[in-house]
């Protein structure tokens, strides 16, 4: 599992350096407290006391309430239940998902995630080894960590995967067939040992799997004891055989065969055959098992079957003869074998004599019945024993990798230790084998755990524990021979006569005779093996040790027509050979110290069985029998030194490898930046991540941390790094993508200001002399910024609102001047109504369009069309009111009679098209509301109307009286000196004093340098002078060209002042005023900073403007809102009591002072401007607002939110986003003070609104991770402290 690190390998021992204190305070992981509440303790370490009882009493505890897994640590206790608990759901599996060890009661899932999380994040193989009695539960165990593995391993989406997981879930129906039987231990006892390991590949996805098999118990073939079965294949077959299989391999019912019927038990409870032969069938077929392969398994195991059933009679001469030939000669077809050479090769056998080494003449001898029975049962073992290792070569070939895989999972599922009234030579071997296994498993837990701690001079008070390695020893030494060894050298020496070969291993034996854990006598000889004592018979050792398939029947086979069988045995025959083949025992020893360095590479982790009885039943816990194991397992001593002892170890280089994220000083942007020795960093980690102290200890080339819960916190906080790096990716484009959006309305203000403005200023000057001294003037009009611009509905513009409309009415004509305007429809009986219209006038023609709503879309159609050739006037009034009538020749057409406040515009505009068009200025508007009728409407001044417009009602209009005839427009606004384009200089996403930057960019940038000196600031205001922007030099070098620079200067100048400033302690609005730092990047520009919108009607904004006052609706959300921008007609604003400034940045007032009021923060500060051109922040409260009227006639308020006068009229022509805003307006409300457009409150509210949101939701995300997170965060303080930037992660 993951918490415990094997020793070091090859590392070399770094000195050790001094411990540096590790800062404390690091939260333990808080983990799921709402799980199912569990019995005892989970872990046995935790036990008050700890010894046998106690944890055997635990284990009881847990067994009687359905808790079957405890730990010791890592390593997993399991009580076999006897019955389905129902803990191996999808359900159940899925929770474990990703779930490390604490976070989940103890499972066998737990496990299998803990391996397969450290084979991905540790990049190091890993096997479980699972240990215990027959029938303790190792094959369950090992069958759910395949299930877990296969269905939580990558690869879903992988055809090729898929079948590898199905594959390597099939190997188990399989195997468990031709590899377990049921004997009286266990129902399906496994006969063989199996190791399993899964090859994966980078992403953690199967590729492969190789089964190594150990020692199959190939006795069971030819004979089992009483109520035990043979392999469970035998009866799937002949229980579940075809018609076609039973009249192809001549197959009957089990008790037609003596080797599955001598023991008696043919059936056994809860197992159905029948069923079973279709799944072992079906795994066959998803292994890849082709259909004539299958079918030579089940021939040969016909063979076999058939061969039990040959009986031998005694001739005249003693000898072993066959009566009914029928048998053999089925067992010659069956293995395509010349059927008088099967029944020579098992009654006689070649003898060979030798002399002096040298051959001798070779002769037939004929053998008594019971040497024919021995050489019959040899040949069935022999063809089994060789089918199935060819069986799990075949899985094996199925399952090979195409991939290189370097990593594997290993799961060791083995036959448990076991002990019989009668034991003989396969007991020997498989609790040879177990006694490996505890070896192993001491090796790595107990002994090496401990030798370590002295190794890396770590502080540590030893605990003594059985080492086995003495029993491992009398059975496998060579040099002083051990059991094994007197074996072999009784068969070498006696291998004529198997009762002399027993004899001279018993005389042997003598040898071991001083070992404690041995004992002789008699005819047996006892081992105290760590599980028990156990008494092994001699007879019939040493011929199992030789394994030596008789010669005469490897000829028989070889010989076999069917390449199948002979593949079975395909070593060339020699019968002259004398060379002693591998014994049983050679083979085992060879393949369980093997299998122990296998394991040995892979990081281990332990399940150990527990059976709570001998009686398969699921509510008996025999207490005796439970204590007897928990002994022997050592499990007390596993706890004492778990208790002592460290969770989890590493090298540093590892640790560094995995963790060095965590530390600022050992990496930045995800790469590894350390430059010094790996102990450092580690020990730099654990400060960063404020490890305490007391967690964790540094040995020489180790860190050895004392609980999981830390490390777990480790890798939590490793985890939480990459979300919030995605985070910050996402935030670093998102700024990226509004940086670009930003820039390029700088550009396009800056080409607009020195470029597009000027034909338009001209255009309205001119406009405005048509009409001077001849009609009253609206007070807007007199706005010195207004511009003729024309095509207000962007009607030319591609993504214009007008657009849309000029295709769908297929006007393909450049469109001069469009708006929103009104007109009349008689009524019968009734005062003619205003309707809205849109004009919309080209070089050629004048349309009037009606904009309707038809089934819930926006349709157009051409109420009239005249042609511009045609109009021989435009009539007005004198008074201010903005009706116009368009009087077309031939008199028979009738003539129009419209209202537009951009009227002047628009008379201007079509005398630029048709000079020679008159203007027609009287007190009365005279036209032809049809052919020959006439129609006058009178104007009459009523400053009873109030709101900004008039009301017409019977062919009187009712207009307030406007300024004066003769009135002149306002001065177009000049360019602030000092104030002109200004380079984005500020921002990450630029690089610092980077590549082209002209000097201007200098200079802005050190003006862009936040600061609260007053000093400072007066040297930046200095610095934009005039003089200096003239000079500066940059415009050669720069990007830009020098006036569009100028004018970008200007304008981000402007843009800045309208920057949100959180409270009055910042600097003024002035050009100067110093550009608060990162937010560059993300757009905070108002509409109000755009002139030509600030000082107008939403509807005269151009297109340009429309689409950029969209676009900046976006960044409010992003950051807060900007305050209200100052507005262009300013009102006064009085001071009601006297202030003295607190601050460089505060405003002193004199009591009645009058200022004016740049910027109303919502925060009860505005930033004012006195008399002198000082400014500063005052607070709001202390000023009252001065109305500034033009009494006679109060100008309209120029916002699209404001009131309009009048039932239901459409103040102006207005791009379509703001219809609604305006239209809805009904009761007409005096103002006389015209709100700022766009920067009037209800944007300001809804931007904080989005700004509180915003607050929030960082507030909320900042609370979610809690617990751990908040080490992460101290974590990521102190990154951000550290880093020479500190930026927060939004300023990416
Ligand atoms: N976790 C379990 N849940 C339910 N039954 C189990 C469990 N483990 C074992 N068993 C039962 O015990 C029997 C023996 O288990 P098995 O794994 O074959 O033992 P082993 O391989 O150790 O000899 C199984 O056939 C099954 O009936
Ligand atoms: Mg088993």
């Amino acid at each position: 599992m993951a918490v415990t690190k094997r020793a070091g390998r090859n590392k070399a021992p770094n000195q050790p350096v001094k411990q540096q204190p590790a800062k404390r305070g690091v939260q333990k992981a808080s983990y799921d407290i709402t799980k199912k509440k569990e019995v005892g303790v989970t872990d046995l370490t935790l036990l008050s006391k700890v010894n046998d009882e106690e944890i055997n009493n635990n284990l009881q505890k847990r067994f009687e309430s359905h808790f079957i897994y405890t730990y010791i640590g890592h390593v997993l206790i399991s009580v076999n239940p006897f019955k389905d608990l129902g803990i191996y759901t999808e359900q159940v599996l899925e929770s474990y998902r990703g779930k490390n060890r604490l976070e989940v009661p103890p499972h066998v899932f737990a496990i299998a995630e803990s391996m397969y999380y450290n084979l991905k994040a540790y990049d190091e193989s890993q096997c479980v080894i699972i240990s215990g009695e027959s029938g303790a539960g190792k094959t369950e165990a090992a069958k759910r960590i395949m299930q877990y593995i296969s269905s939580v391993s990558a690869g879903a989406n992988s055809a090729s995967i898929q079948k590898i997981k199905d594959m390597v879930l099939a190997t188990n129906p399989l195997l468990e067939s031709f590899g377990c039987a049921k004997t009286l231990r266990n129902n399906n006892s496994s006969r063989h040992g199996k190791y399993l390991e899964i090859q994966f590949n980078k992403q953690g996805e199967p590729i492969g799997a190789t089964i190594t098999n150990y020692l199959l118990e190939k006795g069971r073939v030819v004979g089992q004891i009483q109520n035990e079965r043979n392999f469970h294949i035998f009866y799937q077959f002949t229980k579940g055989a075809s018609e076609a299989q039973r009249q192809t391999f001549g197959i009957q019912a089990p008790e037609s065969y003596t080797y599955t019927s001598a023991s008696k038990c043919t059936a056994v409870n809860g197992i159905d055959d029948v069923a079973d032969f279709k799944e072992t069938l079906r795994a066959m077929d998803v292994i890849g098992l082709r259909q004539s392969e299958q079918d030579q398994i089940l021939k040969l195991l016909a063979g076999i079957l058939w061969i039990g059933n040959v009986y031998f009679v005694e001739d005249e001469h003693g000898n072993a003869a066959i009566n009914d030939p029928s048998v053999p000669n089925f067992i010659a077809y069956l293995l395509d074998v010349d059927a008088d050479s099967v029944i020579s090769s098992l009654t006689t056998r070649i003898m060979e004599t030798s002399r002096g080494g040298r051959r001798g003449s070779v002769y037939e001898v004929p053998l008594n019945v019971v040497q024919a029975n021995a050489v019959k049962d040899a040949l069935a073992k022999g063809i089994y024993n060789n089918l199935f290792d060819w069986i799990v070569e075949r899985v094996n070939a199925s399952l090979n990798s195409q991939e290189v895989a370097n990593r594997t999972i290993g799961i060791l599922d083995i036959y448990g230790f076991e002990i019989f009234e009668n034991n003989s030579f396969e007991q020997l071997c498989i609790n040879y084998v177990n006694e490996k296994l505890q070896q192993i498993f001491i090796q790595l837990t107990l002994k090496t755990e401990q030798e370590e701690y002295v190794r890396e001079q770590i502080q540590w008070a030893p605990i003594k524990y059985f080492n086995n390695k003495v029993v491992c020893d009398l059975i496998e030494e060579k040099r002083p021979p051990g059991i094994f060894a007197a074996l072999n050298d009784a068969c070498a020496t006696a291998h004529a006569d198997p009762y002399a070969a027993d004899q001279s291993f018993i005389q042997r034996l003598s040898n071991v005779s001083g070992n404690p854990h041995f004992e002789a006598r008699q005819s047996k000889f006892v081992i105290k093996h760590y599980a028990g004592d156990v008494t092994y018979d001699v007879e019939g050792v040493t011929d199992k040790n030789k394994d030596l398939m008789i010669k005469d029947l490897l000829v028989l086979l070889s010989k076999s027509q069917n390449s199948f069988l002979a593949g079975l045995f395909p070593e060339p025959v020699d019968t002259g050979s004398r060379k002693r083949p591998p014994s049983a025992s050679d083979k085992i020893r060879t393949s369980a110290n093997d299998l122990v360095h296998t394991l040995s590479l892979s990081q281990p982790s332990y399940i150990r069985t527990i059976k709570p009885n001998q009686n398969k039943s699921p509510t008996e816990y025999d207490s005796k029998a439970v204590l007897h194991q928990v002994k022997y397992l050592g499990l007390q001593e596993n706890v004492r030194i778990r208790r002592a002892g460290f969770a989890y170890r590493q090298t540093f280089d590892k640790f560094v490898e995995r963790f060095y994220l965590l530390s600022p000083k050992t990496s930045y942007a995800g790469d590894f930046i350390w430059q010094g020795e790996s102990r450092e960093a580690t020990l730099q980690i654990l400060k960063d991540t404020s490890i305490p102290v007391e967690e964790y200890q540094m040995g020489v080339t180790k860190i050895f941390v004392k609980t999981p819960e830390t490390l777990f916190a480790l890798e939590h906080m490793r985890d939480r790094y990459w979300h919030n790096m995605a985070a910050r990716i996402q935030r670093a484009w998102r700024n990226y993508l509004q940086y670009r959006i930003d820039m390029a309305t700088r550009i396009q203000r800056a080409f607009r200001r020195s470029k597009g403005g000027e034909p338009a200023l001209e255009l309205r000057d001119k406009g405005n002399k048509l009409l001077a001294g001849r009609k009253q003037r609206r007070r807007l009009s007199m706005i010195g910024s207004r511009r003729f611009t024309g095509d207000y509905l962007a009607c030319n513009d591609k993504s214009g609102v007008g657009n849309f409309m000029v295709k769908t009415l297929i006007i393909t004509e450049p469109v001069i001047f469009s708006a929103r305007a009104e007109t009349l429809t008689s009524k019968f009986g009734r005062s003619s109504l205003r309707v809205e219209r849109i004009l919309i006038l080209t070089r050629a023609k004048l349309y009037i369009i009606v904009e309707q709503v038809l089934n819930r879309q926006l349709s157009y159609h051409i109420e009239r069309t005249i042609g511009i050739a045609n109009i021989k006037y435009v009539g007005v009034s004198n008074l201010r009111d903005d009706w116009f009538s368009v009087v077309v020749e031939p008199s028979k057409e009738p003539d129009s009679f419209l209202w537009c406040p951009l009227k002047t515009e628009f008379v201007t505009q079509l005398r630029e098209v048709r000079p020679s068009v008159e203007i027609r200025v009287k007190d009365v508007i005279e036209y032809k509301k049809k052919a020959n009728k006439y129609s006058t409407v009178a104007f009459i001044i009523d400053n009873s109307v109030s709101g900004h417009f008039d009301i017409y009602k019977s062919g009187k209009v009712h207009v307030p009286s406007g300024l004066p005839a003769n009135s002149v427009s306002a001065p177009t606004p000049k360019k602030k000196p000092g104030i002109g384009i200004k380079a984005n200089t500020a921002g990450k996403l630029l690089k610092k004093g980077g590549g082209n930057a002209p000097q201007g960019y200098q200079l802005s940038q050190a003006a862009s340098r936040p600061t609260n000196q007053p000093q400072q600031q007066q040297q930046q205001q200095q610095q934009h002078t005039p003089h200096q922007q003239n000079n500066a030099p940059s415009a050669s070098r720069s990007t830009f060209s020098p006036a569009v620079s100028a004018a970008t200067f200007a304008l981000a100048q402007t843009r800045i002042s309208s920057r949100p400033e959180t409270g009055p302690t910042k600097t003024s609005s002035t050009a100067s005023r110093p550009m608060p730092p990162i937010p560059a990047l993300v757009s905070t520009l108002t509409p109000a900073s755009i002139p030509a919108v600030t000082s107008a009607f939403s509807m005269v904004s151009s297109p340009a403007v429309v689409a950029q006052s969209q676009s900046r609706v976006a960044p409010q959300t992003v950051i807060p809102p900007p305050p209200p921008p100052p507005p262009a007609a300013e009102p006064k604003y009085k001071a009601l009591y006297p202030y003295t400034a607190n601050s460089a940045s505060e405003l002193p007032l004199t009591l009645g002072e009058f200022v004016s009021v740049k910027n109303k923060e919502g925060n009860g500060w505005w930033l004012v401007c006195n008399s002198l051109g000082q400014e500063g922040w005052v607070p709001a409260t202390y000023l009252e607002e001065i109305k500034v009227v033009v009494r006679p006639s109060p100008p309209p308020p120029p916002s699209s939110n404001g009131p309009i006068a009048s039932t239901k009229r459409k103040a102006a022509p207005t791009p379509p986003v703001k219809k609604s805003a305006i239209s809805t307006q009904s009761t007409p409300v005096s103002s006389t003070t015209p709100t700022p457009l766009g920067g009037g409150s209800s944007n300001t509210t809804l931007g904080s609104g989005l700004a509180d949101a915003l607050k929030k939701k960082n507030e909320a995300n900042q609370s979610l991770a809690g617990g751990l997170a908040q080490a992460i965060k101290m974590r990521a303080g102190k990154m951000n402290s550290d880093d020479e930037e500190d930026d927060d992660d939004d300023d990416w």
